[in-house]
């Protein structure tokens, strides 16, 4: 029988489809070290979300019997899939069943930033009734600046619009047509999105070419006045990777003003440090990277995956292969 491993969870109508898709399905976390002593050579799949590094030590000890690694979501930053390509392993993702969730925690950092939310709400708990303390901006008429212009960010573009936001993007990958079709205005050169966004949101991978695109030259770009003049501070928002934004540069232009809000449901280093001065700074708040953490995506996560294990299993080529090109 095929033999699945699901080591970071996965919804109950996933499991029950690879089940019946004649699979036995071994769910619960494996620890590195028995991770490293072969334990996937055990299993003909592995499914995973991002709490499961699948390293190249991993990868080898799991041949020859493992034939495909599934990641329950987007990002493949916890798993070496050059190493996944030299041992002829394809790497599948669900790339499109977050973006809604994503879209709407996007949206809801940015409200949260704006009116306070997160403060009042801090404030309220601890006996206080500090209304005057809470005077928020508009989304209505501010500069929204999306750094990539994928799918998510396309969501975001549209329900921005919606509240009368005007939308800008950066994304060098983009054919100018796509951003005419939304109605975005398509930068060719970041440091002017930075220049005319009193708001931005990260929507991009971490590559080598984005880490730290967000420092302390770019923060200091960022007008923090609408086109009406009116002072409405820069605001950053990063549900996207840990590591686009510079968080030093981030936390000293939190504390110069300069920056007047950070939201991230990312971080350079996850989970976060207890002892992070982001959590002592009242004008941030966060999430623990919890974009696809909705029961819809969950949901539609688990069973695209499913789809994919089951077709690689099946002898087939899954759509959602990410390394097709390059397996030896
Ligand atoms: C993803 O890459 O799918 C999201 O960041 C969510 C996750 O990692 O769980």
């Amino acid at each position: 029988m095929r033999r699945v491993a699901v080591t970071d969870g996965m919804a109950k109508e996933a499991v029950k489809k690879l089940e019946n898709g004649g699979c036995e399905v071994v769910l619960g976390a494996i620890n590195h070290q028995n991770l490293a002593s072969g334990a996937l050579g055990e299993f003909d799949a592995v499914i995973v979300r991002s709490a499961t590094k699948l390293t190249r030590e991993i990868l080898e000890a799991s041949q020859p019997r493992l034939k495909v690694i599934a990641r329950a979501g987007v990002g493949v930053d916890n798993i070496d899939v050059k190493a996944a390509s030299e041992f002829g392993i394809p790497v599948v993702n669900s790339p499109r069943s977050s973006t809604q969730s994503v879209v709407e925690l996007t949206i809801g950092h940015l409200l949260g930033s704006l009116r306070h939310i997160p403060q009042a709400d801090r404030s309220l708990r601890s006996g206080e009734w500090a209304k005057s303390e809470f005077m928020g901006t508009e989304l209505y008429g501010k500069r929204l600046g999306l750094i990539g212009f994928g799918r998510i960010a396309q969501g975001v573009a549209r329900v921005a619009q919606a509240f009368g936001m005007e939308v800008h993007s950066y994304d060098p990958y983009l054919a100018p047509s796509i951003a005419k079709k939304f109605g975005v205005t398509l930068h060719k050169n970041v440091d002017n999105l930075f220049r005319t966004c009193t708001h931005i949101s990260v929507h991009c991978n971490l590559t080598d070419e984005t880490h730290h695109l967000i420092n302390k030259k770019r923060i200091n770009m960022m007008p923090g006045v609408d086109p009406f003049n009116l002072k409405c501070g820069n605001h950053i928002v990063n549900c996207a990777r840990g590591g686009i934004v510079d968080e030093d540069a981030a936390y000293a232009a939190l504390k110069s003003e300069q920056l007047s809000s950070l939201a991230l449901d990312v971080f350079e280093h996850e989970p976060v440090d207890p002892e992070s001065p982001f959590l002592q700074h009242q004008r941030f708040h966060g999430t623990p990277h919890i974009g696809a953490a909705t029961i819809e995506a969950q949901r539609r996560v688990g069973l695209d995956i499913v789809d994919s294990v089951l077709t690689v299993l099946d002898g087939g080529i899954a759509s959602t292969t990410i390394n097709s090109d390059d397996i030896a």
